[in-house]
């Protein structure tokens, strides 16, 4: 696809999935006002959409057509993406003060508050994506892609991947390791996103397999270009802190196999997730520039 007309595309589905979250965020507190702040003070940072945009367009390529179905899926998986960052920034785990060009939700609403706004959202986003399946004509579809969504950000998935990462700081994970930590932590909620998204549009089990590993793909070439942007950047661009991982004593991909080969490797994944996405019988123009671009991302 052109820059030009990419970027133009890019900027129209940034803003519809920003109104998609709006109108899925929750509202009418009571005595609890606090906990529904911070969950929008999180998710309404800004960030780049990638999980509901690529959830979206892979909806969209196996012919899905039905905004009540898909756009509450949409914002469970940003929500769930979201509260991962407001943990993953909490002192106990990488200890942040900054996260999509503000500072950190437990540093605006107390750390106790930064719990809860991550139990929240995780919580939200399953009632969310129930929305989904109800109104779906297609309950079992609907309820594969739930399930898809549960286990990938779960012990197997984002989770299990985070716990890993935590026990292996300040230590040298081997290469088995390391890529066990991206695929998961980072890996698992890309595979959900192109999942879910070809689940609900009733594609079948190998072509839900298949962006299962294109997703994979994008995760491993998403997760060591943030390894290589978290020494190579900077705060502003970035809009979370630079040298994260060494303050954290975190072997990232550039530590363990240097700079060059860190880039090559994004390439080589990414080429990789190409060639799936080639072998499908359905293209998506958009999806495929999305990836391609990805390869050379600055944020
Ligand atoms: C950050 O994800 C956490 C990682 C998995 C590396 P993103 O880089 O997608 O963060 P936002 O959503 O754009 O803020
Ligand atoms: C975390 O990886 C991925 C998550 C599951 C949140 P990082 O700790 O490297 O993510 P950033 O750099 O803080 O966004
Ligand atoms: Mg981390
Ligand atoms: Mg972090
Ligand atoms: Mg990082």
């Amino acid at each position: 696809m052109e820059q030009d007309s990419f970027k133009k595309e890019q900027e129209k589905i940034i803003s519809y999935i920003e109104e998609v979250l709006k109108n899925y965020l929750p509202k009418t507190p009571s005595y609890q006002k606090t906990i529904y702040d911070a969950m929008e003070y999180s998710v309404m940072a800004g960030g780049k959409r990638l999980r509901p945009m690529m959830m979206h367009q892979s909806y969209i390529m196996f012919g899905g057509k039905d905004e009540k179905v898909i756009e509450p899926f949409m914002a469970a998986i940003e929500m769930i993406h979201t509260y991962s960052l407001v943990h993953d920034d909490l002192p106990a785990m990488d200890n942040d003060e900054y996260r999509r060009g503000r500072k950190t939700t437990h540093i605006v609403f107390g750390e106790d508050m930064g719990i809860l706004a991550g139990d929240a959202l995780l919580n939200y986003a399953y009632e969310t994506a129930v929305k989904g399946v109800m109104a779906a004509r297609d309950k079992v579809s609907a309820v594969k892609a739930l399930e898809i969504l549960a286990k990938k950000a779960g012990i197997t998935g984002m989770v299990g991947g985070q716990v890993v990462d935590v026990e292996l700081t300040g230590k040298n994970p081997d290469k088995d390791q390391l890529d066990f930590i991206f695929r998961l932590k980072t890996g698992a909620l890309l595979e959900a996103s192109l999942m879910v998204g070809a689940a609900l549009a009733g594609a079948d089990d190998k072509d839900i397999e298949l962006m299962e590993k294109a997703g994979l793909n994008i995760g491993m070439a998403f997760q060591i270009q943030d390894d290589i942007l978290d020494v190579t950047s900077t705060t502003s661009e970035l809009g979370k802190p630079v040298h994260s991982d060494e303050k954290n004593d975190k072997i990232t991909y550039v530590a363990l196999y240097g700079i060059e080969k860190a880039h090559s490797d994004v390439k080589q994944y990414s080429e990789k997730a190409l060639s799936i996405f080639d072998t499908l019988e359905v293209k998506n123009e958009f999806l495929y520039t999305l990836t391609e671009k990805l390869i050379n991302r600055r944020k």
